[in-house]
C-alpha cells in the first residue's frame, strides 16, 4: 500500500536517499539534508507500507516553494524507479496544486527535464525569461545557468488556461 501524505522530520533520511540519487543523475538539483529539514513543511511524500512486516519506505516526494504572492514552484519531484507509472507523480502534483489553490496562488511552475509529464498535468511550456523571480533568486547562482537543459512549464488555473487534469476550464 502506498500513502501520499505530508512529510515529517522522521522522513528526511529516507527522502535524502532518493534526492541524492536523482541529483547524481542530474534529474534534479541537489538538496542538502539541512535544506530539507528547514523546508519540511513544503514537502509531500509517497510512503510504501509493506504488508506483513509493516516496513515503511519513502518512494516519492515533491515540494511547493512559494516564490511570490502569485507564484509558486514545484520542486524536487521524484518517484522511485520501481514505483513510476503508478500515478504517484500525479497524486503528489495534484496535492501541491490543491495547496497552492488554498493559498490563492494562481500560478505554478516547474523547471524540468521531463516536460511531457507536466504537460499531462495541464501545464504549458513557457520560456524561463517569463519567470524573472526564479532567474534572479536561483538560476543566476546555478553552475548550469548558461548551459541549462531544463524546460520551464507553467500552470495558471486562474486564467482558465487548463486545469490540473489537463481539461479546458471555464
Ligand atoms: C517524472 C516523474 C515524476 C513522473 O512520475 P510518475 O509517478 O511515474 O508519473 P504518473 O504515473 O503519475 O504519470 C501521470 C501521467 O504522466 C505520464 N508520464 C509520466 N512520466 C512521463 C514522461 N516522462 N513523459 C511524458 N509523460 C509522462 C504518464 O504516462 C501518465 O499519463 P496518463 O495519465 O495518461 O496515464 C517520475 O518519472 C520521476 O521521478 N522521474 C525522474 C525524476 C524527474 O525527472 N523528476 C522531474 C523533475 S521536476
Amino acid at each position: 500500500m502506498i500513502n501520499i501524505r505530508r512529510a515529517t522530520l522522521d522522513d528526511v533520511p529516507g527522502m535524502m536517499v532518493q534526492l541524492n540519487e536523482y541529483a547524481r543523475q542530474a534529474e534534479i538539483l541537489p538538496r542538502t539534508k539541512d535544506d530539507v529539514y528547514r523546508t519540511i513543511r513544503e514537502w509531500v511524500v509517497a510512503e510504501k507500507v509493506e504488508d506483513g512486516d509493516l516496513t515503511q519506505s519513502i518512494v516519492g516526494m515533491g515540494s511547493l516553494l512559494i516564490m511570490w504572492r502569485d507564484l509558486a514552484e514545484i520542486r524536487s519531484l521524484v518517484i522511485d524507479p520501481t514505483c513510476q507509472g503508478l500515478g504517484l507523480g500525479r497524486q503528489i502534483v495534484t496535492l501541491l496544486i490543491a495547496e497552492a489553490k488554498t493559498l490563492n496562488i494562481p500560478q505554478l511552475f516547474a523547471l524540468t527535464r521531463k516536460p511531457g509529464f507536466f504537460l499531462k498535468m495541464g501545464f504549458q511550456m513557457t520560456r524561463l525569461e517569463t519567470l524573472p523571480r526564479k532567474v534572479h533568486r536561483d538560476c543566476v547562482f546555478c553552475p548550469r545557468f548558461h548551459a541549462c537543459d531544463e524546460v520551464a512549464v507553467i500552470l495558471n488555473y486562474e486564467l482558465g488556461i487548463t486545469n490540473y487534469e489537463g481539461r479546458r476550464s471555464s
